[in-house]
């Protein structure tokens, strides 16, 4: 049986994605900090079908949670056949303004937690010649993000990375696939500020028929998954516009 590490699993995509790995018979790993979640959605998954599903709770923005979490999977004899670097949040307003501890850690979660996780999993993978990377990044990868800074940019190396990294492992059998959502209706709206922003709350998809395209995706070993028509559009009509152009514009959606 295979097992999939699934990182913010307690949530949105994150939940949806689980319930589909745990659905087609992977053992699963859940990791996020909110534990009782974990522990309800471990139950639920377990109950319905005939797997394993181990909690472990690890809040990725501190510097040794990568180390600990690997230190608990050796320990519990877990191997990793599938990572979906799933966890991560964002923050609206201004770079200059907003609390730099949360910048910080934002890049811990988005970014190196994520590298991090990868460099220990990625070996016994290639070792194995089975399983993959599946990194879940966002629409805003494709351009700068004013009155977003951190957060757009964290998404344009989280797509920039999982390209470099599917080139490196091609042929070994391995598949690494990015996931770009654009707006979905999770905790992630409210938590980062941009739930209320026109841009956001007029076209949201659903966080379980994104999680179904980033899965499909990822099991055909497909490159990039823009779930829904209006963002692959927007994605498509971004690499056609000069960058300052872009960026104005989502500068002004975004208030900036
Ligand atoms: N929703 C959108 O519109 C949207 C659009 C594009 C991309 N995305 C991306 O989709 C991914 C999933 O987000 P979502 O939309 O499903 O939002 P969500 O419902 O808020 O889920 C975020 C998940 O990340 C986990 N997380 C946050 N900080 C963490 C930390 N310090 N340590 C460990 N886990 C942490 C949360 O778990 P705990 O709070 O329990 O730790 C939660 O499980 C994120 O990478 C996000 O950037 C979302």
């Amino acid at each position: 049986m295979p097992t999939t590490l699934i990182t913010g699993a307690s949530s949105g995509i994150g939940l949806e994605l689980t319930k589909l790995f745990a659905a087609s018979g992977d053992n699963v790993v859940l990791v996020a900090r909110s534990e009782d979640k974990l522990n309800d959605l471990a139950a639920n998954v377990r109950s319905q079908h005939d797997i394993t599903a181990t909690v472990i709770p690890a809040d990725l923005s501190t510097p040794d949670a990568v180390d600990h979490l690997s230190d608990q999977l050796r320990d519990r004899s877990l191997e990793i056949d599938t990572l979906v670097n799933n966890a991560g949040f964002g923050m609206l307003g201004k770079f200059s303004e907003m609390s730099a501890d949360r910048q910080t850690n934002m890049l811990m979660v988005n970014v190196v937690a994520l590298t991090r996780l990868t460099r220990k999993l990625l070996p016994g993978m290639l070792k194995r010649k089975t399983g993959g990377v599946l990194n879940v990044g966002s629409i805003a990868a494709y351009q700068a993000g004013p009155n977003m800074a951190v957060y757009y940019a964290s998404k344009a190396y989280v797509l920039s990375f999982t390209e470099a990294l599917r080139e490196e492992v091609a042929g070994s059998g391995l598949h690494i696939t990015c996931l770009e959502p654009g707006a979905t209706e999770t905790g992630f709206g409210e938590d980062s500020g941009m739930g209320s922003l026109d841009m956001f709350a007029s076209q949201t998809m659903t966080a379980e028929v994104v999680a179904k395209a980033g899965y499909q995706g990822y099991r055909s070993n497909e490159d990039i998954v823009i779930p829904g028509w209006k963002n692959r559009l927007m994605v498509t009509g971004t690499s056609f516009l000069p960058r300052f152009a872009t960026r104005k514009m989502v500068g002004k959606m975004q208030g900036a």
